[in-house]
């Protein structure tokens, strides 16, 4: 079976194809993505508007070069997919609503994926996973830890009350002066700072629940900017690494939580597997690389380019939903809020 999938939820404009084979395996026969960031960066976060034009006006283009690399023909795909939401509106209906004409002519089932299924099931993609797993996803719009149970199967564990550790990185690195997105420069400046610098509070650490708590954090950093200003490249350095350090404990702290909530609710594991953008910081995934030896866990984290948005994760989780007999009819809504599993611990 092969599946087009179509991503354009926040600031990627991307599509791909994904194949499964006879012996179950997959295979990603092409991977298109855009990225928005210049046009965003002059306002230092996302502009909605500005998000869905460019969707609209690349999309096409970014479709049919998905399918030439894969060398095949629309007529030749078995389901087109597209994240439907969670996501800025204007940009899901730009996604949607292009999938939903593919379908329409091309005479294929449509599959409304949610975004957050798409991270959730990349790891059975890339490292072949198998259910049950505890997912940690970390992204600029969401935080949160999930039994993952089944294609469609999920418990929310902890979720965060505030910012998610995306948006922390993101207005962590605006404060400091530096470019969007932040995540990647708050860690490149992390790697020559001094972690021990300033004492960073570490929100939520040892509460029972599994839920998150970031913008006390971003708080905590502003004081100590503002208490040591002007600030010298050291000093940016020491608390992009102080607050790094920070976001690590907490990280490391909430998920081994949910590890034990897990255990109650839906026994051991299979894996603990991170996805979403900031499972690109290399400190997280060392940390967690950690936490899930210490818990007889293999830690399944995608390769970067699947880490962060993409098509082909979208296409995986239409396969994983078109192989259930999951699809949507035409009249399926975009949604900017689609929560994936209500709280369940
Ligand atoms: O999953 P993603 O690409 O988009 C959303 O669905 O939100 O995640 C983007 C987020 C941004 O907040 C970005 O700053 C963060 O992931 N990020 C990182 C790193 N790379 C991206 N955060 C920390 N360290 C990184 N290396
Ligand atoms: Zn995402």
């Amino acid at each position: 079976m092969r599946v087009l999938g179509i991503e354009t939820t926040c600031d990627e404009t991307a599509a791909a194809v994904v194949r499964s084979t006879q012996d179950g395996d997959a295979e990603i026969l092409s991977n298109e993505v855009l990225s928005q960031i210049a046009e965003h960066a002059p306002y230092g976060g996302v502009v909605p508007e500005i998000a869905a034009r460019a969707h609209v006006e690349v999309l096409d283009r970014i479709v049919a070069r998905a399918l030439e690399r894969a060398g095949l023909r629309l007529s030749e795909v078995d389901a087109v997919a597209a994240a439907a939401g969670p996501g800025l509106i204007g940009g899901v209906i730009v996604g949607l609503t292009t999938a939903k004409a593919l379908a329409l002519v091309a005479r294929k089932p449509l599959i409304a994926v949610n975004h957050l299924e798409a991270h959730a099931l990349s790891a059975r993609l890339t490292d072949k996973v198998a259910f049950p797993y505890l997912l940690l996803l970390v992204s600029g719009g969401h935080t949160q830890l999930l039994a993952v149970k089944g294609v469609g199967d999920y418990v929310r564990l902890g979720t965060t009350m505030d910012d998610s550790i995306g948006e922390a990185f993101d207005k962590t690195a605006k404060l400091l002066g530096l470019p969007y997105p932040g995540g990647p420069q708050v860690e490149r400046e992390a790697e020559r700072g001094d972690p021990e610098r300033f004492a960073l509070p570490r929100p939520m650490a040892g509460r029972p629940t599994a839920d998150f708590s970031l913008s006390g954090l971003k708080t905590a950093v502003r004081i100590e900017a503002e208490r040591i200003a002007p600030l010298t490249a050291t000093d940016v350095a020491d608390l992009c690494a102080s607050f790094q350090a920070a976001v690590v404990d907490v990280v490391v702290d909430r998920t081994r939580v949910a590890l034990r909530l897990f255990g109650e609710r839906a026994g051991k594991p299979n894996a603990l597997v991170v996805a979403g953008g900031v499972a690109a910081n290399q400190a997280v995934r060392r940390a967690l690389q950690r936490l899930a030896s210490e818990a007889g866990l293999r830690l399944a984290a995608p390769p970067l380019e699947l880490c962060t948005d993409n098509g082909a994760m979208i296409a995986w989780a239409g396969l994983e939903r078109l192989r259930k007999g999951m699809i949507d009819g035409l009249g399926v809504a975009p949604k900017a809020r689609w929560p994936l599993a209500e709280a369940g611990a």
